[in-house]
């Protein structure tokens, strides 16, 4: 069929299966070009494997550090006239440049909330690796139904306490304008936003396979988190996803805990803002990434998700020295994004931005490039009229 992009607000409804593949073959080959990573995780389980971070931290351990992989993960796969979900076709590209390369690489398509998803996880470790030394989690989600009530609990992005206005940008048509986003009604939206993006889930993952014996002597893990600027706290730090955030934060302290007898540790990790179908969705936050990405590139400092996970596993989780870490135990690669030239560079321009100005003060045309990338369009080598075939498979996941 012939894939063209639709586009419904931040949501591509199409991917292209050569596109995607192309922007996973960009990934691996950036990874490459750094070098193996010395002393680099063997064996690692990514849950959230498919895209955003996620999927360049499977790229990173796969061809970084010639690791076996398995990923989790939600996608869809392609029907007869209806293309499958980005994340279904990354990973069958994914998988096939694995297989080539001589590495092992399988997944698992479904609900990582599951007890369900997280036993069939755990019966694959054993019975193919043994064990993992890394779990890598970045799952971003809008629901979850609750393994142990059933119920489903829907994450709301809103601030807490006031109304907030600022300035936001509909990336396709151009237009910058004032938004103003209501507070929360009720502390369950709060508590809602915690179940969906908290620990809890990582935390009900370390325990099971803890407990099933699938966790190297030293394992490490890792969970990713945001922090950003002080004009997006109160829609982003501040706001219901920050309070999740801080959750999955403090849950670092417990996992500790739980893995200091096998010499375990784990980490989450502050990565910069980026254009993910996540980030997407955030009101204000594309508008300061269009921003910050021309900041960055002026600098000669930008990086995408995967020169931040290839830095993240090169310079922080294996490098030959202690993790820096700050204040509050965590992680930072979001280092560059908040130094202060970069921030104040950023802060007067929003101070400017207007539709009349966009294209000239900000990346709103980097911005829209890296989001049709990320669904496999935009592609200098692909012809977009041609018929592709949509149906493509993910060689480790049978009908
Ligand atoms: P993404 O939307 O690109 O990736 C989400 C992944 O989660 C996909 O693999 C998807 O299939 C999977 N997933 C979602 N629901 C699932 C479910 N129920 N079961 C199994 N898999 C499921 O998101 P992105 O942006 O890479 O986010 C990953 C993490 O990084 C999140 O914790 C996010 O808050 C964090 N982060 C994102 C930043 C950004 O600017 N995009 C900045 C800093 C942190």
């Amino acid at each position: 069929m012939i894939i063209q992009p639709r586009v419904r607000g931040f949501i591509c409804l199409t991917s292209h299966p050569e596109g995607t593949a192309q922007h996973v073959k960009q990934q691996i080959d950036y990874v490459k070009s750094k070098g193996k990573i010395d002393n680099g995780p063997k064996k690692v389980l990514v849950i959230g494997a498919s895209t955003g971070f996620g999927l360049a931290s499977r790229i990173t351990a796969a061809f970084g550090s010639d690791a076996d992989t398995i990923g989790v993960f939600f996608e869809k796969p392609a029907a007869p006239g209806k293309p499958g979900t980005a994340g279904w076709y990354n990973t069958a590209a994914f998988e096939k440049e694995a297989q080539a390369a001589g590495l092992y690489a399988k997944s698992i398509n479904g609900d990582a909330f599951s007890d369900e998803i997280k036993k069939q996880t755990i019966a694959l470790i054993k019975e193919d690796l043994g064990q993992v030394d890394l779990v890598v989690y970045s799952l971003a989600s809008p629901r979850r139904t609750h393994p142990k009530t059933g119920t489903v609990h829907t994450s709301v992005l809103k601030p807490i306490g006031q109304t907030f206005t600022d300035k936001t940008v509909d990336f396709h048509s151009g237009v910058v304008s004032d938004i103003s986003i209501q507070p929360v009604e009720s502390e369950e939206d709060i508590d809602n936003t915690i179940t969906v993006m908290g620990g809890e889930d990582w935390k009900f993952w370390i325990e099971q396979m803890k407990k099933a014996g699938v966790l190297a002597e030293g394992a490490k893990t890792v969970a990713y988190s945001y922090i950003g600027p002080e004009l997006t706290y109160p829609i982003y730090r501040n706001g219901t996803i920050g309070k999740a955030k801080d959750d999955l934060e403090g849950t670092v302290p417990l996992l500790n805990d739980l893995l200091s007898d096998i010499g375990g540790r784990s980490y989450v990790s502050v990565n910069k803002a980026l254009v993910t179908q996540s980030s997407s969705a955030i009101p204000v936050v594309p508008l300061y990434i269009s921003l910050l990405y021309k900041v960055m590139k002026e600098k000669g400092i930008h990086e995408g998700t995967i020169e931040q996970m290839q830095r993240l596993f090169a310079e922080r989780l294996y490098a030959d020295r202690e993790i820096p870490l700050d204040e509050k135990g965590r992680i930072r690669v979001d280092d560059w994004e908040m130094r202060d030239d970069v921030q104040t560079e950023v802060a007067k321009l929003w101070e400017q931005i207007s539709t009349e100005n966009l294209e000239q003060i900000s990346d709103i045309v980097g911005y829209r490039n890296d989001f049709f990338n990320l669904f496999g369009f935009n592609f200098d080598a692909i012809d977009y009229n041609k018929d592709t075939n949509e149906l493509v498979n993910i060689p480790s996941i049978k009908d």
